[in-house]
């Protein structure tokens, strides 16, 4: 199958013949993918700062797919069910998971002393390759997986894998007051969601801060004018480039 392969720091490339995965345990689910993101995460891999990333993995925490096989213990999903997956590979039943604390899961990453699994995020999450591919094998499928909502549209479920629920909880820690205001740092896709929850939690201002300019424009173009499909009235905003 065509796959993304790292092969050290700064080189990776698109192989064709990475060998499909196969279920190889009960709870296991094979996804095939639909949408794959590459998240600021990924270029600290690419980077070569996270410690143990071998040559040969695949990264991807960011995906949605549709399930094409499942393993003899998988309840919730069945063949066809289309999917979003979210970065944790969790057991589900463990203490940290029973905390909610699903990216501490150890028993998805027995050698961890902190974090659990993660899909295509080294062998310190775990060594689970991820969904730059054409297929994943997801481990406790009835944990992580979602079905997708009826009627959305993939580029919008792709984002509830990370990107949105990154941002959201960025704002929620925030402890943003209604009538804040609120300095992003980074507009990337986690400053940019960060800085429409940071509206959503009632800031009455939000500076976000950047660098590439004409990354600035574009994304703020994309806070003020870009879908929502909840009918919210975003603010104005003003670039000041100096
Ligand atoms: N669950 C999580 O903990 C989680 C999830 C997703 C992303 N992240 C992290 O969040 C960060 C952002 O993710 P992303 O996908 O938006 O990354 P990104 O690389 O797309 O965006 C980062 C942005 O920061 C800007 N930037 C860099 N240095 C800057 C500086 N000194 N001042 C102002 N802006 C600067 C860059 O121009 C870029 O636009 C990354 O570090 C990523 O690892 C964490
Ligand atoms: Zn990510």
């Amino acid at each position: 199958m065509l796959a993304m392969n790292f092969r050290g720091p700064r080189q990776i490339r698109l192989d064709s013949n990475k060998p499909e995965p196969e279920i190889k345990h009960p709870y296991d689910a094979i996804v095939r993918v639909t949408r794959s993101l590459i998240c600021g995460s990924d270029l600290h891999l690419y980077h070569g700062r996270v410690p143990d990333t071998r040559v040969g993995m695949t990264f991807g925490h960011e995906f949605t797919g549709v399930v094409e096989a499942v393993g003899s213990g998988v309840q919730k999903l069945k063949v066809g069910d289309h999917v979003l997956v979210p970065f944790n590979v969790a057991y589900g039943t463990y203490p940290h998971c029973k905390q909610e604390l699903y990216g501490n899961c150890h028993e998805s990453n027995p050698q961890a002393t902190a974090v659990g699994g993660f899909f295509g995020y080294a062998h310190t999450g775990g060594g689970y390759d991820g969904g730059q591919a054409e297929y994943v094998r997801v481990p406790y499928a009835d944990v992580s997986p979602t079905k997708t909502p009826k009627g959305m549209d993939l580029e919008n479920a792709v984002l509830l894998t990370d990107v949105v629920p990154t941002g959201y909880q960025a704002a929620e820690q925030g402890g943003i007051q209604k009538g804040d205001t609120v300095v992003v740092f980074g507009a990337g896709p986690v400053g940019l969601m960060a800085a429409r929850f940071a509206w959503f939690f009632g800031a009455t201002r939000v500076i976000v801060i950047n660098h590439v300019e004409y990354q600035t424009v574009v994304c703020l173009a994309v806070i003020r004018y870009g879908p929502d499909h909840t009918g919210m009235v975003w603010p104005k905003f003003y670039p000041i480039m100096g």
